[in-house]
């Protein structure tokens, strides 16, 4: 793989193909010559209405370019180059704060303090309930109202041996949208020299209280605005997935994939079942599920899912410790948005793989636990390895 890369980012500095963003050549994209990162640089994107700045910064390391705004720690733009060592930006997001606060279906965000739903916005802990915001029908999406994803990150960067990155940190203020406890979460985004993006989430709270943290990236390895994700061929590593109700709450039943459209066991292409009628599609207008990953949580991440894009010949894939993954076909992207690069967004023009526990699982007994006590650290890692 690491071999792969080079070669890649070899080929693209002989073809003289220069960074268009950061203004380097490619070579300089692989890091400095002594296999270094760059130190992140800072710049200011935008300002929200009560005057608070929004930086952005800019990251490069192994063939990978990253731009990370301080609101909800969003990736704004991620590229990778294709077998032909041509770089493109394969995530959807905005080029304006403005776009970010009106409109933004979680493009790029944090995910806090629970990533997707909580049936009602409600759960009992330690025999007293809990009522969140609630903010998608009658159902708590994505943290509430206001969640990680709307708020201003303290963003730190660092350099430590061949790695770049950035330490995200925010707190959560007890009662914030419902949650008990004081929620320290500290995020960390690193690009290692194979240019892997790596994400590390680490919280802790002062009393019982559930957490669910994750990424919202919508991936389009064809290039952001280039169309339909339907080409891109999809495996996930789990042979059961937790069916929902009309609100996409799941029932709570671990349902087989074997002979429905929910088997990605095999590499296969997103379009080639997605119109198969089955009622849970119907339902959700297309894939919008957790998949139970077949290895658990695990101590460390390990393989789970590999997305890739045939023409392009690019590669995402992804490691995770979580025991869960929630594939999401861009189901409610309707034409109304204009992206990055000037282009519209329509249905299926993009896809979230969001690792995660599952939906709803502060309600659900015989889910995996979501809760953290004091004096326990959640800690849960991602890892995002690209290839071409
Ligand atoms: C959810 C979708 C939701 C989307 C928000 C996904 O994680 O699964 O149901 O609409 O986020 O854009």
């Amino acid at each position: 793989m690491e071999l792969n890369r080079r070669t890649v980012i070899a080929g693209a500095a002989a073809a003289g193909i220069a960074a268009t963003t950061l203004g380097g050549t490619a070579e300089a994209a692989s890091g400095s010559s002594s296999g270094k990162g760059r130190k992140p640089v800072k710049e200011l994107f935008g300002k929200l209405a009560d005057g608070t700045k929004v930086y952005r910064w800019s990251l490069e390391n192994g063939g990978t370019r990253l731009k990370v705004l301080s609101y909800g720690g969003i990736v704004q733009t991620l590229e990778i180059p294709d077998r032909r060592g041509r770089y493109e930006n394969v995530v959807l997001g905005f080029d304006n704060i403005d776009d970010y606060v009106a409109k933004s279906p979680y493009f790029g965000a944090l995910i806090g303090r629970y990533g997707n739903r909580i049936g009602k916005g409600q759960f009992t802990l330690d025999g007293k309930k809990y009522q969140l915001s609630v903010n998608d029908g009658v159902n708590h999406l994505h943290g509430g109202a206001k969640g990680f994803d709307k708020h201003v990150w303290d963003v730190e960067p660092f350099t430590k041996g061949s790695d770049v990155g950035l330490h995200l940190h925010y707190t959560s203020v007890d009662g914030e949208m419902g949650y008990p406890g004081t929620l320290k979460a500290k995020v960390t985004y690193t690009l290692n020299r194979r240019g892997e993006w790596r994400i590390d989430y680490e919280a802790t709270t002062d009393k019982a209280t559930v957490v669910n943290l994750t990424s919202h990236v919508y991936w389009n390895l064809a290039g952001e605005g280039s169309g339909t994700i339907e080409d891109h061929e999809l495996y996930i590593a789990a042979h059961r997935y937790t069916p929902t109700d009309s609100g996409l709450i799941p029932t709570g039943e671990l349902a087989t994939v074997a002979g429905t459209p929910f088997d990605f066991r095999h590499a296969k292409a997103i379009g080639r079942d997605i119109r198969a009628g089955h009622p849970q599609q119907v339902q959700a207008k297309g894939f919008d599920h957790n998949w139970v990953l077949d290895k658990g949580i695990t101590p460390r991440p390990e393989h789970v899912a590999t997305l890739a894009e045939p023409r392009s010949g690019r590669t995402l894939k992804i490691a995770t410790d979580q025991p869960g993954l929630q594939f999401y076909s861009g189901n409610f992207l309707d034409g109304t948005l204009t992206g990055t690069g000037g282009r519209t967004y329509r249905q299926g023009d993009a896809l979230c793989l969001e690792t995660q526990h599952f939906p709803d699982s502060p309600n659900h007994a015989n889910f995996p636990s979501t809760v953290l006590r004091p004096g326990q650290t959640y800690r849960t890692s991602t890892v995002h390895s690209f290839d071409a």
